[in-house]
């Protein structure tokens, strides 16, 4: 199917998933988002309705396909916190497996047959440890914490689905989403937030504590980890395009989304002082069970298969763009001048 789709964005009102409506309706496209506001706020659904709703509700879910003639499913919606799902494993299993199950049940009784998964790089686990290669899917998927594991096995699930009835699907494994829309229409506002340039940010702004720097031994250049930082604007093209991409003879397809370059945490601390004006408060600590040293994507298969490499992912960008939106957030914490309370 070619033209407008009306696209059912589940997990819509949040951070990578409001980026991707707004990518949307840019290319032509009608998001209808659905989510229960758990983690998500609805100030950043701005291009389409909300219909508030957990995806664990088969009946509502069915409901609002039909209402709004939903032709695909892009699912962002999902528990994301890797050390929360270490003491909190069946909620990580309920929401990110046991959603995706009820999601793919309701698209089938409504006759939606294009599905989009927000997948992660957790699934590869800590491949390799010490090799600073880039990462293929071909690689044997050993995810490490319950996170992984759920989404994992939400991938799973959706390739099984694909081979049993007709369902044509992309999960998409993301690595390090960052960044923010230009326009500072929309931006990150996760609380708790626990993801680096954000904090490194809010140091530097004296609006949080010092940043911790864990580990300055693993076998990289300066001694600190290294990970593969996309924009979440590159993250949310790529969303659009996975909408029609060929998915061969299995009905699915899994690719990464990654620049292929790495970054180091303290390429990270340099670059947001540099943006900010004012070095990032840190200091340094051990490292972090089951961090691997480098974990950099081997992007070739989204370009081969969707055609999309990242356009806007080089730091500067993803760090200025940070900047601007912890300076003049339109939603969210603590507010810079404290003009708003925790939202
Ligand atoms: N941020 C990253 O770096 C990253 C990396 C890899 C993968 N991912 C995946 O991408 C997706 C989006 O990540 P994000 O950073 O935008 O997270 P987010 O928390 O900002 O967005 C997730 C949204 O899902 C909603 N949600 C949660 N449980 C729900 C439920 N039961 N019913 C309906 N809605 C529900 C939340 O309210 C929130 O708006 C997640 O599935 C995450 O696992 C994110």
């Amino acid at each position: 199917m070619s033209g407008s789709r009306r696209v059912l964005v589940t997990g819509g009102a949040g951070y990578i998933g409001s980026h991707t409506a707004k990518a949307l309706a840019a290319a032509g496209h009608v998001p209808v988002v659905f989510d229960d506001l758990s983690n998500g706020h609805a100030e950043a659904v701005r291009w389409g309705p909300l219909v508030v709703g957990d995806v664990r509700d088969r009946a509502a879910l069915e409901r609002c396909m039909r209402t709004h003639r939903i032709d695909a499913v892009i699912n962002f919606a999902g528990l994301i916190e890797v050390g929360r799902s270490m003491t909190e494993p069946a909620a990580f299993w309920d929401v990110n497996l046991g959603g995706m199950a009820t999601i793919l049940d309701a698209m089938r009784a409504a006759g939606v047959e294009r599905l989009v998964f927000s997948s992660t790089a957790a699934v590869y686990g800590q491949p390799d440890v010490g090799s600073l290669a880039p990462l293929r899917e071909t690689l044997p998927t050993l995810p490490i914490n319950p996170y992984g594991d759920s989404k994992l096995a939400a991938e799973r699930l959706i390739a099984a689905s694909a081979r049993a009835y007709g369902l044509k699907a992309v999960a998409l494994r993301y690595f390090n989403a960052c960044g923010a829309d230009p326009d500072g229409e929309i931006g990150e506002a996760h609380e708790p937030e626990s993801h680096l340039i954000p904090l490194a940010v809010e140091a530097a702004l004296g609006l949080g504590p010092a940043l911790t720097v864990f580990g300055t031994d693993f076998p990289t250049l300066d001694g600190s980890c290294v990970r593969d930082y996309v924009h979440v604007c590159d993250l949310a093209r790529a969303h659009v395009l996975a909408l029609s991409a060929e998915c061969g003879p299995q009905g699915f397809l899994a690719a990464n989304l990654g620049t292929g370059r790495g970054a180091s945490v303290l390429e990270i601390v340099e670059a947001v002082g540099r943006a900010v004006g004012r070095a990032v408060p840190h200091t340094f600590g051990a490292r972090r069970a089951g961090d691997p040293a480098s974990l950099v994507a081997d992007p070739g298969r989204a370009r081969d298969a969707l055609g999309w490499t990242a356009a806007c992912s080089d730091l500067e960008t993803i760090v200025g763009s940070a900047v601007a939106w912890r300076r003049a957030p339109a939603f969210g914490r603590r507010l810079l001048g404290g003009l708003k309370a925790v939202a």
